[in-house]
Formats: structure tokens, sequence, C-alpha cells
């Protein structure tokens, strides 16, 4: 029997005060924003899911994580377990690790930002080949228009990495480190090694920067067929929203959620999707539900 790995673990980061989009984020956490029709954090937990991850820990403050228990509670409805962990502080993304190290143990994980949206034709695939690596880490490049906002990577000729810098004065290419990263188990070790930058945090690039020095980081180029939006700016927010919208009005169908997932990795039956329409009532979010488990929507 050919026994392949795969990622069984998966952080959602969804901290932060989301100062850029105040008032917006003065009381409901950003991650909860409505993002056209769902939760931003429905977005980030449909990616996780669709690399076939179904030990999820949310990390949050501890103010808001409340609210995400009432919104997700523990993922049985999903067919997925959530745990939460509160973030005392925000002293940068590698901190992650050290909060879910118990909830690491002895597997590699996945992280993704909590406002962080990714779609693609095939983006399944790509997840679960990066969650197929035991040893070694891969993280996702995204050709951008803004790179100085972003952790940067450079390419050689040969298309290897040669540097990633944060957010850099003079970046050296367009291709921004998106916020979806796979890592092998020494990360928790890594993320203790590292030292605050220059603006107080632990940096996920000063992290991915230890992992190209052993040769032990794959970059996975998201083409223009794939989008990536980060939320972290009102513009952005109602890009990300426009976006979802289209696509939906076009198809008449939904996406990122989260109950179909479930439902197509068999991990929850049509029995399951009908008993949460309830819970929906009259919006078309349980009308699309009810198509899925018809078996309408291929
Ligand atoms: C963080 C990372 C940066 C990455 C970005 C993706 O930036 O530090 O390397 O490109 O997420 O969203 P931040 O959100 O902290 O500005």
């Amino acid at each position: 029997m050919i026994i392949i790995y795969h990622t069984k673990k998966g952080i959602i980061l969804a901290g932060g005060k989301g100062t850029r989009l105040y008032p917006l984020t003065l009381v409901t956490n950003k991650h909860l924003l409505a993002v056209y029709d769902k939760p931003m954090i429905f977005y980030p937990l449909a990616v996780l899911m669709l690399a076939g991850i179904q030990d999820i820990l949310i990390i949050s403050t501890s103010k808001a994580l409340p609210a995400y228990r009432r919104l997700l509670g523990d993922g049985r409805k999903y067919g997925i377990n959530l745990f939460y962990k509160a973030q005392k502080s925000p002293d940068g993304l590698p901190q992650a690790f050290i909060i879910g190290e118990d909830f690491i143990a002895n597997d590699s994980v996945a992280m993704i930002l909590g406002d962080n949206i990714f779609y693609g034709n095939n983006l399944d695939k790509l997840l679960k080949k990066a969650g197929s690596r035991k040893i070694k880490s891969t993280i996702f490049a995204y050709y951008v228009n803004n790179p100085k906002n972003y952790g940067i990577v450079d390419f050689d000729q040969k298309n290897r990495v040669k540097s990633i810098e944060e957010k850099p004065d003079n970046p050296k290419s367009n291709y921004a480190v998106t916020g979806l990263y796979f890592y092998d188990n020494r990360v928790v070790d890594y993320a203790k090694k590292l030292k605050p930058s220059h603006r107080g945090e632990l940096e996920i690039t000063d992290l991915n920067n230890l992992y190209l020095g052993q040769e032990d980081l794959e970059v996975e180029i998201l083409g223009s067929d794939f989008t990536w939006f980060d939320m972290g700016t009102v513009n952005n927010l109602i890009e990300a929203s426009k976006f979802v919208k289209n696509i939906e009005q076009r198809t008449g169908t939904k996406i990122c959620v989260l109950e179909e997932i479930a439902y197509r990795n068999n991990w929850i039956d049509k029995k399951k999707i009908l008993n949460v329409l309830d819970k929906y009532e009259n919006s078309p979010y349980a009308k699309f539900l009810q198509k899925v488990a018809k078996d309408k929507i291929r």
C-alpha cells in the first residue's frame, strides 16, 4: 500500500487590531467582517479545507475568540476539528507557531492569514502537492503591482529563489509572498530562534529565509488565472467583495461555502447539510446548500 503523506494541521491567524480599518474594527474583529455574503474567515478556512486539512487552530485576540466559537463551534458541522487560542499581543506572524506548539506536536503545519482569499482552478491540487512534502516548506508567490507592501521573492534565470525581502524599498521583483505557508515540523524551533525586526515583530520573511538557507524552501508561483487578495484596507475589502459578487452572480453558485467543501471531501453527508439549513433560514446561502444537497451542482 502506498502511504501518501499529507499535512493534517492548519492554523488561521486572525489576530491583530485591524487599525487600518478603524472604525470598522473598533468592535468587530477584522476577520468577521463581511466579504460580500460571508464572514471573512470563511475564505481562509475554505482554503485549508480544500488542502484536506481537518485539524485547525484559530488564533485571535482573547476578546474576539468567543465570537469565532459562536460562529464556527467545534467544527463538527463542517466535518473538521476546530481549536482556539489567544494571541495576547500581535508580535508577528511566526508567533503563531509558538502559540500553536502543542497543537502542532510532531506534525507539519499549514498557516493562512485570516484576511487572505485564494481562488482558482485546481487550487486544491496545488495545495495538496504542497501538503505532501513532509520535509521542506512551500510558499506561494503572486505577481502584484505594489511590491513594496509585501514580502518579495526574487528568482534567478533558472527560476531558483535568490532572495526574499520583507517590504523592500527597492523591490527586486513583483512576486509577492502570499499569506499561505506550508512548513515542516522544524517551524516551531525556527520561530523560537527569530529576533524581532526593526518594526518590533517576528517576521515570516526571516522564517522563510531560514528554510531558504537550508535549501528547503519551495516557491510555487500562482499564475494570473489565480486570484489572491489580502484585505488589510477598506479598498481591498471592497475589491474582494466585488470579486466574490461577480463570480457568484455570473454563475448563480457560491464560492468558499464550508458545508459544500466538507460534503465534496466526504467529511459530511447530505443529511448533515439538510440539518443546517434551518440555521441559515431563507438566505441565498441556504438556497445554495439546498442545491448542493440535491446534487444539482457538480
Ligand atoms: C505579511 C507578511 C508579508 C506577506 C503579507 C501577505 O505582511 O509580512 O511577507 O507578503 O503578509 O499578506 P503584513 O500583513 O504583516 O503587512
